[in-house]
């Protein structure tokens, strides 16, 4: 499958990787989904398990990315920057394979676009994670790229991190990629007000973590309370909480309207575009940007099917 993509993610096969553990075995065999059992053939640095649909979201995110990057470059006279909260170690394996491949941030780093970058700074609260990336970066020799240790949790931080490495000025790409749906609202909230210019493209986890948690929450709150806090800071917002419909509501019908609490969350953090990307059954990448532009470079990198054919219209 990775094979029809354009990105280069250079897939090769890991001799080691025990392949198609299941959820049990996994928990044996990783540590913080980092393999224990096998590292990288191509760096012998540690790579993360993954499932086969994480390079869907590499194809997406690195088309947009491409697109952007292209088309900002001169607007903004060279000062974009791009910024990946929860960057993984930049080499996934794909458990049923046992094929690795390059995540996200090495996806980034290695692709031509990234050379157009004020700055590509990458955070992830796992401190091995981060000196792994950083060995990659290194080895790839991309002087304007840096993983830092980053909580999400701790937003103040983060953007105090990325105000120093980018002196806070110029247009920012943040690509947010949690594996459920912990990731504080005023994440967004703090990164916007501080950094003005933000375009965001966010793995919404609508159909594993809310989903799988969503019914038993609303059928009985008493017992989920943390479940709802979870996904009231989410959301930024009690709202989706409080609408009467969604005692009845079909699971579909749940997620249209936990969506739609996003957007309005997104909304009044000076969001005026939307797209949500489903991938697969598992989650959406939510876009949004306060330019028109932005939107317009979205669906330009989505017509790129994941195929590799242009979708036609
Ligand atoms: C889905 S993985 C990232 C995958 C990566 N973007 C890729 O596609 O190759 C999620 C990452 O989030 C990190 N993470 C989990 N909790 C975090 C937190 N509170 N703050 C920052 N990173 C966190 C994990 O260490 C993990 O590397």
């Amino acid at each position: 499958m990775a094979k029809n993509t354009r990105i280069d993610i250079n897939e090769q096969l890991n001799s080691l990787c025990l392949k198609k553990c299941n959820k049990e075995k996994r928990k044996e065999v990783t540590e913080e989904d980092l393999c224990t059992e096998t590292i990288s053939e191509m760096d012998k640095l540690p790579v993360r398990c993954v499932g086969a649909w994480a390079v869907q979201k590499i194809h997406h995110l690195v088309q947009y990315f491409a697109i952007f990057s292209l088309g900002m470059k001169n607007k903004w006279d060279g000062k974009i920057n791009y910024i990946e909260i929860c960057s993984g170690p930049g080499r996934c394996i794909n458990r049923e394979t046992g094929f690795e491949f390059n995540g996200t941030s090495l996806c980034i780093v290695q692709n031509e676009a990234c050379k157009h970058l004020n700055k590509a700074l990458f955070f992830d609260y796992n401190e091995t994670v981060v000196s792994t990336l950083n060995s990659r970066i290194n080895a790839n020799k991309t002087p304007n790229a840096l993983a830092l240790v980053g909580d999400y949790n701790n937003p103040n931080k983060i953007c105090d991190d990325i105000i120093r490495e980018t002196k806070g000025i110029g247009l920012y790409l943040i690509f947010i990629d949690p594996t459920d749906c912990s990731i504080p609202f005023s994440l967004l909230q703090v990164l916007k007000e501080r950094l003005k210019h933000v375009d965001f493209i966010v793995n919404f986890a609508i159909k594993t973590d809310f989903n799988r948690n969503i019914k038993n929450a609303i059928q009985s709150p008493d017992t989920h309370q943390n479940v709802i806090n979870k996904y009231k800071s989410f959301l930024g917002s009690d709202d989706f909480f409080h609408n009467p419909l969604i005692e009845t509501a079909s699971s579909k019908d749940l997620r249209s309207l936990f969506r739609e609490a996003y957007v309005n969350s997104l909304k009044k953090i000076g969001y005026q575009f939307f797209d949500f990307k489903p991938i697969e059954n598992y989650y959406d990448l939510v876009f949004a940007s306060s330019n028109e532009r932005g939107i317009e470079f979205w669906e330009k990198a989505n017509k790129i099917q994941f195929d590799g054919q242009r979708q036609l219209f």
